[in-house]
């Protein structure tokens, strides 16, 4: 384990499948004005936005609705959402949504009280809060990107082409979050296999760096196991409450902040992807899914023994006979098979990415230096043509 850290998350979890049934509790620890955010609808089909309104309506809550948050929140979609609570000296933000939900409310949170624009402050500057930040409660409807235990929000601004993530700290992240497992079962199968590749690609973000041996690998060995083999039954049988339980589980633990303890992490794949975000607005799990053979392979070369062990620990395949190239391709050629059964995007084409995109793509790609292969622009740009 590298360096000194201290662990802690102050998120409290409720989980199963009467976990709203603690919700009441929760919101007794704040005051009466619940700022109650969520998306384009689906909670109201689902039948969870009568649910909950009611519980609210029982806490004594005096409730303003925020609908409409988009998929990839934009910042015009921020100032009205701090406007709203300022003027309304909001005491909780409620979430009830997927990750888009939960990272726009934790936005708000942070800007409502803050003086400067947010969109400058937190996103281009990366600054930290010092302002009132409103308390987040959430309650997860979809599973992928672990927003409902951590500090990020990521934000897009159209206009200026950028899709930017600010992991913000643990003031920051859902004092609470309701998991029901059951909620998830609405999910449309393309969101759904999106959000697995999207917590699956958490994990190899954070275990894809380092030549140390690590106790954190381990354990993100175990994670990709379980959502491999959970995936593989949720996308024949949606409802099948084990598989996508253990979904649910396994990506909350994905990002949470724990797979980064005492050890490098990586990202690169997500910087990619979020600069594919800003230009054609896709979904996020396939703007990773899209560009991911493409970037694996071309960093394997400088981190072989970790792809040796996950060929071996996550795939199960056999290194006898084979060369450390063979073993490792074998591993991502593994990898890949399951994409394909998972049916994620394998290439940005089908995005709506095109050829006169990929300079403005590699210009908004934050390089980070934590992974095998520190990339180049040059780099990114060969990885974007992969990916076509
Ligand atoms: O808006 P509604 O009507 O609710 O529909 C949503 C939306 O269209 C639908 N959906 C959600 N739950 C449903 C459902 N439909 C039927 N039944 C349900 N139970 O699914 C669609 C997608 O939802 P969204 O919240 O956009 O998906 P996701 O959870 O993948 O969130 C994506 C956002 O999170 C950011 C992404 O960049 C993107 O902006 N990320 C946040 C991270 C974090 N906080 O750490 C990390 C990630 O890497 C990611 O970048
Ligand atoms: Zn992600």
């Amino acid at each position: 384990m590298l360096g000194n850290f201290t662990y802690c998350n102050p998120t409290r979890l409720h989980f199963g499948e009467n976990a709203l049934d603690q919700l009441g509790a929760e919101l007794a620890g704040y005051g009466k004005k619940v700022l109650l955010t969520y998306g384009g609808g689906s909670i109201k089909r689902s039948g969870l936005y009568d649910e909950i309104t009611a519980i609210l309506k029982e806490a004594g809550k005096d409730v303003l609705e925020l609908p409409g948050v988009m998929p990839n929140p934009t910042v015009e979609k921020l100032y009205e959402g701090c406007k709203i609570a300022r003027d309304n000296d909001i005491d909780l933000i409620l979430a009830v949504g997927g990750g888009s939900v939960c990272d726009y409310a934790k936005a708000v949170s942070v800007s409502a009280w803050c003086e400067e624009d947010p969109w400058d402050k937190y996103y281009l500057r990366m600054e930290d809060v010092d302002n009132r930040i409103i308390p987040v409660g959430c309650v997860l409807t979809m599973v992928g990107t672990g927003s409902e235990m951590n500090g990020g929000s990521v934000i897009t601004n159209h206009e200026q082409k950028r899709k930017i993530g600010h992991v913000f700290g643990s003031n920051v992240m859902p004092k609470f979050t309701i998991l029901n497992p059951v909620y998830t079962f609405t999910v449309p199968m393309k969101q759904m296999v999106a959000g697995i590749y999207d917590a699956f690609n958490h994990i190899c973000e954070q275990y894809f760096s380092g030549e140390d041996e690590n106790t954190t690998d381990c354990i993100a060995e175990g994670l990709m196991r379980s959502l491999i083999e959970s995936s593989r039954v949720a996308i024949r049988d949606p409802e099948n409450y084990e598989a996508r339980s253990n979904i649910m589980w396994a990506a909350t633990w994905a990002l949470n902040t724990l797979l980064a303890m005492g050890k490098s992490t990586d990202w690169e794949v997500h910087m990619i992807g979020q600069s594919i975000g800003a230009y054609t607005d896709a979904t996020h799990g396939m703007t990773l899914s899209a560009v991911s053979m493409a970037y694996y392979r071309f960093i394997m070369p400088y981190g072989l023994a970790k792809f040796r062990r996950f060929a071996v620990n996550v795939w199960g395949i056999s290194p006898d006979g084979k060369s450390d190239a063979e073993l490792a391709e074998a591993g991502l050629a593994a990898m890949e098979r399951w994409m394909n059964e998972l049916g994620v995007s394998m290439n940005i084409r089908e995005l709506g990415v095109t050829e006169d995109m990929l300079d403005g793509i590699a210009d908004g790609t934050f390089l980070m230096n934590g992974g095998y292969k520190p990339l180049t622009r040059d780099d990114v740009i060969t990885i974007l043509k992969a990916s076509m």
